[in-house]
């Protein structure tokens, strides 16, 4: 990317991303016409700037994680948004709706446009699936009977699994985990948002696994 226009933000309108492509247009049909005419002010990293959706995902696909994430959607959790943002930061396989098929996107910053998001009615789907694809499935809540986060072996392939707000993870999903896995926590709550929860446990898997 040419040095003179390739940073994203600028200094003096704040303004994110970049104008429209000054000069010749590159002829890589990964690039957008209409991003390259009007500038792209979307809250993709500069290696993306000018590329087509299409691409974006396509070339995401090429370098996707083995880890997934599920998160139970029976009350439209609003947490939902924001695993998905995390999930696509880390490049994640896929994120797995387990419940209600609508939840709130706005957490999400479009970030679901680049995300493999699957739906399953239930955790017997979500469990079917994951058994054909030869997957484990961890629970991530703090509940009697799991195990610290920290110095667990993360399998490469997995399914992370996370409860929603106030009531955590249901008992079949319980029921369903190889293994629970906790944070530690220090403070008085008894427990921290399902979004962060989903972030430190998505790290933890980067941290051991990714390159
Ligand atoms: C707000 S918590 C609610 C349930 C929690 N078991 C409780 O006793 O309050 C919602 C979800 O966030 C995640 N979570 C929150 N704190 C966690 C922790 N310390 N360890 C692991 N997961 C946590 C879990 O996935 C949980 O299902």
């Amino acid at each position: 990317m040419h040095a003179s226009w390739g940073t994203s933000v600028s200094a003096v309108t704040d303004e994110i991303g970049v104008g429209p492509w000054p000069g010749e247009w590159p002829t890589d049909v990964r690039y957008d016409p209409e991003l390259l005419a009007e500038g792209d002010r979307r809250n993709v990293v500069d290696r993306y700037r000018y590329w087509s959706l299409e691409a974006i995902v396509a070339d995401l696909d090429t370098r996707r994680h083995p880890f997934h994430v599920a998160i139970e959607n029976w009350a439209h959790d609003l947490n939902i948004g924001s695993v998905v943002r995390t999930a696509n930061a880390f490049l994640a396989a896929e994120v797995h709706i387990v419940g209600n098929r609508r939840w709130n996107r706005r957490g999400a910053m479009v970030t679901d446009r680049y995300q493999h998001v699957r739906h399953h009615p239930s955790i017997d789907e979500l469990l079917a699936w994951a058994s054909s694809q030869g997957i484990p499935v961890l629970g991530v809540d703090n509940l009697p009977g799991s195990v610290p986060l920290e110095g667990y072996p993360l399998p490469r392939a997995c399914v992370l699994l996370f409860g929603q707000e106030s009531v955590g993870l249901s008992d079949e999903a319980r029921a369903a985990a190889v293994d629970v896995l906790h944070i530690a926590q220090f403070g008085s709550t008894r427990s921290i948002n399902a979004g962060a929860a989903a972030a430190i446990a998505m790290h933890s898997w980067i941290a051991q696994h990714a390159g």
